[in-house]
Parts: C-alpha cells; structure tokens; sequence
C-alpha cells in the first residue's frame, strides 16, 4: 500500500453479498485517515491524512519551560538530556532512520524526527500511550501536554499566545504533511503496542480455514477496531472513519461491494457474517428467504390448516429474529440442503422472577432433512430446548449417535447470553457444536435425501440472528 492509495479518496462498494437473500447492499466513501489504514494492510510506510482545516502549532512558552522539567525528570534517562536520544551509529538526517536494537532511544529533534508525526495531536497521543517507556502512561494530563510544548519548542516551533490544550485541535494542527507517523518504531519484536497487530490479525480476518475464527460477523469486526484503535489513541477516530476503515478491510479481504453504505447499526452489522464460503440466510432486517408453516397439527394451506406466513409466531426485533412462543410451527430457508455447515447464535430471555436457568423450560429445535411440511413434520431434530441444547429429539429413536451431556454443560452460557450453534451434516452424518464444543455426534440416521431445515417454535421467547450456511 503506498502514500498515495492512502491519501486518495477512495470509493469503495461493499455489499453483505448476498442479494438473493434480500440483503442490505453497502456502499462506501472511503476518505483513507492515514496510517490506521496502511498498518492494517501491513506496510508501515510513509503515509498521510487528507486536513481540510489545518492550522499552526501553538503552544505557550512558560507551558514549554515547564514541560523541560517534566522532561528532565521522566524522559532525559532514556531521550538524554540534549534531546539527541542513545541510537548509536544512525544517520539522523534520514527520514527512514531506525534505531534499531531495542531499548534504543531516538532522537527527539531534527528533521527526520518531526516527520514522523502529522500533527500535534499524533505526537501528544505517541507520547500520552506509550512514554515513558519505564512507566507508560504514568504522567498527568498536564505534564504531558507541557513536555510536548517543549518538544515543539525544542524543534523550533515558537511559543504562541494560547498554551496546547488536549482538544480536537490538536489534530488539525498541522507538522508534517507526509509523516510516518512515528511508526519506524513500531516495526518487530519491539510491537508491544503497535496499531493493528500485523499480519495476524489481517490473516485472521481474511478467513483461515478451521476454527476458531476470529470474525463471526461485521459487528465482531467494528467493535473490535473501535474499541482498541488506533492503540496509540484508542477511540479517537469518529464513527465514520470507523466505518469507513472497516468497509475498507471488508475491500480488502475480497468481500464484493453493494450498493448501500455500512451504516453504524449494530444489530444489522451482527447479521452480516464473515465466515468464508457462508451464505447468509436471515438478511437482519425481514424474512426474504423463508417460508413458513405455523398452526398446530397443520399441514400447509391449501391442503391443511397451517399459516404460510409469520403471522404472531415470528417477528423481526432489534436485527434478531424473535419466535414468541406460540402458534406452534416453524419457519424454514426455502431451500433444501443435505451437506452443510449450518451456523447460528440464539438466545433465551429470563422472565421475571425467574431464580435459576434451571426453571427456564423455553423449546425449541432445528428440525433437519423435512421433506414434507406438518406441523410436526417427519425430521431429524437437533434439540434446542433449554438443558438439553444440541441433543438428538425427533428421530432419535431410529439413531445410532453419541451425546456429550458434560461437554453441553460446561459450553453452554446462562439464559440471556447468546450461544452459538454448529450443526455439520456430511453424508449422513451430524455433528452438533455449542459454542464451539461438539456435543452430539450422529452416525448413523433414517435420512438420505436433502430437506428444509426448520427453525422451530414449540414455546418462546428465542431470539436468533447471524444465520448462515455452507452447502457442499
Ligand atoms: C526507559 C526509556 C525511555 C523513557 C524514560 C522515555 N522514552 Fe521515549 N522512547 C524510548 C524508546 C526506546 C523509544 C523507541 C521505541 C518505542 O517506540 O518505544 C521511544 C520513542 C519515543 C518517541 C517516538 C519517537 C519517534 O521518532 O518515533 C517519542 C515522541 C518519545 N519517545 C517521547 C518521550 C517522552 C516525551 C518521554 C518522557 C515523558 C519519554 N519518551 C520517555 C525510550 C524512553
């Protein structure tokens, strides 16, 4: 990645791929901020940020005075006392210089120095998060603020009315328009606090086989980058710029552009999975993609007396699909499937005055290889039910399988946590997951053709969101 993508304004599409399902198509204004972005793709290389209202450093001069004492006290061990830093054979005229062995000291004057920061505001973040090296983040919002007056001052940048205050304005307050941003530094072993952490974290997201994986969705994604970065100033972009920086690794992990912006909607970013080679099923906002067969002891209309539409059994809450309870029935992906990785998280509410998870007696079930609809109809059902998640209901009986009741309980979360569900079927076999921890395994079932997979309501409330399949 060079200085140039960064600073481009780019224009990206993005889109949750998957249309057919009806789902939200996003479209994304990339205004590249700097060197975030060139650490994700990995090149700590010169880069630079697009300021529409730059202004001049300002700092005042009895502010600098003190910030020489600060220095003198928690910096000049390491930095020395002329500012000239331990680097020993370094040619300090170069921008690229990297004082390389670590504990190494650099220079904190010259030139090549003060391009290693756009702004103010970058200098006093690196030396806010990360200094002193002995004792990082120990000195006072002041003192900090007043050792960074003296290192402008030290860098000949004259005093000015107004001391620097720790505001926005520090960002705008313009040193160098192509800076590295101090990232030299940052390079190796020495990366205790780098930007994003390498190559690792981008791996991870690009989807390696196998699990754990580390980005069921874009949700998982956005909190992460929001929460923890930049590490220098940890949440001090806006949220467009954090959305802006994660459409662009979704770019960048080769996930196809759409048509709407990723908007800052959590509920809908949870359903927008990453898993490679998934298919989305439950788009977050309607029931595109699902049929629907509800009413007790009923086939589907015309023949029977079942409802064919969501009607009070199931409703879309908050990105999640809600199954209150009742009628019975279940709703179903309108397509039939016999190998697959079927991916989901649920969740069940207490109700009030419940005591114990234990009186929770919420059913439910994944109601596998239905080939014709009832209500119930003839299945292979991975129970969901409250305290017996993941085992085997419906056509257990006809089964030759293994069930893991310690495992059930030491995966499983409370009642109100969300879990996540597995089910893998591969020629006529099945494996349950919960939360990642197999507990049942089928070997042997009656069924050899592929079917829909019901997702049932015998009571409620269940929540479910982020549902996703792989098909072979
Ligand atoms: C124990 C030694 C030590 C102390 C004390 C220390 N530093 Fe550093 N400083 C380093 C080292 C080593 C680096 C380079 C490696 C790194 O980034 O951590 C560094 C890097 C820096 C950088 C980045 C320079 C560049 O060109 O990227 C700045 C700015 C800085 N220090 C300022 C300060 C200030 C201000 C203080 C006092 C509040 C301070 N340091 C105290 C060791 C120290």
């Amino acid at each position: 990645m060079t200085a140039a993508t960064v600073t481009a304004v780019i224009i990206l599409k993005l889109t949750d791929y998957l249309e057919d399902a009806g789902g939200p198509v996003m479209r994304r204004l990339i205004i590249a901020t700097a060197f975030v972005l060139a650490a994700a793709v990995g090149g700590y290389t010169q880069t630079g940020r697009l300021a529409t209202n730059s202004s001049s450093p300002s700092y005042g001069k009895e502010q600098a005075d003190r910030g020489k004492v600060v220095y003198s006290r928690y910096c000049s061990k390491c930095h020395l006392e002329n500012l000239k830093g331990n680097c020993p054979s370094e040619d300090l005229s170069s921008t690229s210089y990297i004082c390389a062995a670590p504990g190494n000291a650099p220079p904190l004057t010259g030139a090549s120095f003060m391009h290693r920061f756009y702004s103010v505001g970058d200098l006093y973040s690196r030396v806010k998060w990360t200094m002193p090296v002995d004792k990082v983040a120990s000195l006072s919002v002041e003192d900090n603020l007043s050792v960074v007056a003296y290192l402008l001052q030290a860098n000949g940048i004259p005093a000015g009315q107004e001391d620097l205050k720790a505001a926005a304005a520090m960002k705008t307050m313009v040193l160098s328009r192509d800076a590295s941003a101090g990232l030299g530094w940052h390079r190796g072993p020495v990366n205790s606090y780098g930007l994003f952490v390498g190559d690792a974290w981008l791996a991870s997201a690009s989807g390696i086989p196998g699990r754990p994986q580390r980005w069921d969705t874009v949700a998982d994604l956005y909190n992460k980058v929001r929460t923890t970065q930049p590490a220098y100033d940890v949440a001090g972009l806006s949220t467009q710029e954090y959305l802006d920086i994660v459409a662009y690794l979704l770019k960048q992990n080769g996930l196809p552009a759409g048509k709407e912006e990723l908007k800052n909607d959590i509920n809908l970013m949870r359903n927008m999975t990453l898993d490679k080679g998934f298919e989305r099923l439950f788009n977050g906002k309607d029931f595109t993609g699902w049929g629907f067969v509800v009413g007790p002891n009923c086939k589907p209309r015309p023949e029977g007396c079942g409802d064919t539409t969501p009607g009070t059994t199931f409703k879309i809450e908050e990105g999640t699909i809600l199954n209150t309870g009742s009628p019975h029935g279940y709703m179903y992906p309108l397509k039939k499937f016999w190998n697959f990785t079927l991916r989901l998280q649920y969740r069940f509410d207490p109700y009030p005055g419940m005591e114990s998870d234990d009186d929770l007696f919420t059913n439910t079930g994944y109601l596998l290889f239905i080939t014709r609809h009832d209500v119930w109809p003839r299945t292979l059902e991975v129970q969901g039910k409250n305290d017996f998640e993941m085992s085997l209901a419906m056509g257990a009986n006809e089964s030759t399988f293994t069930f893991d009741d310690a495992a059930r309980i030491r995966a499983r979360k409370p009642v109100g946590q969300w879990n996540s569900v597995e089910i893998v079927s591969k020629d006529g076999q099945l494996w349950t997951y919960l939360n990642g921890t197999l507990i049942t395994h089928v070997t042997k079932h009656p069924f050899t053709e592929a079917g829909y997979i019901g997702f049932q309501v015998e009571s409620g409330p269940v929540h479910w969101r982020n549902i996703r399949i792989k098909a072979d």
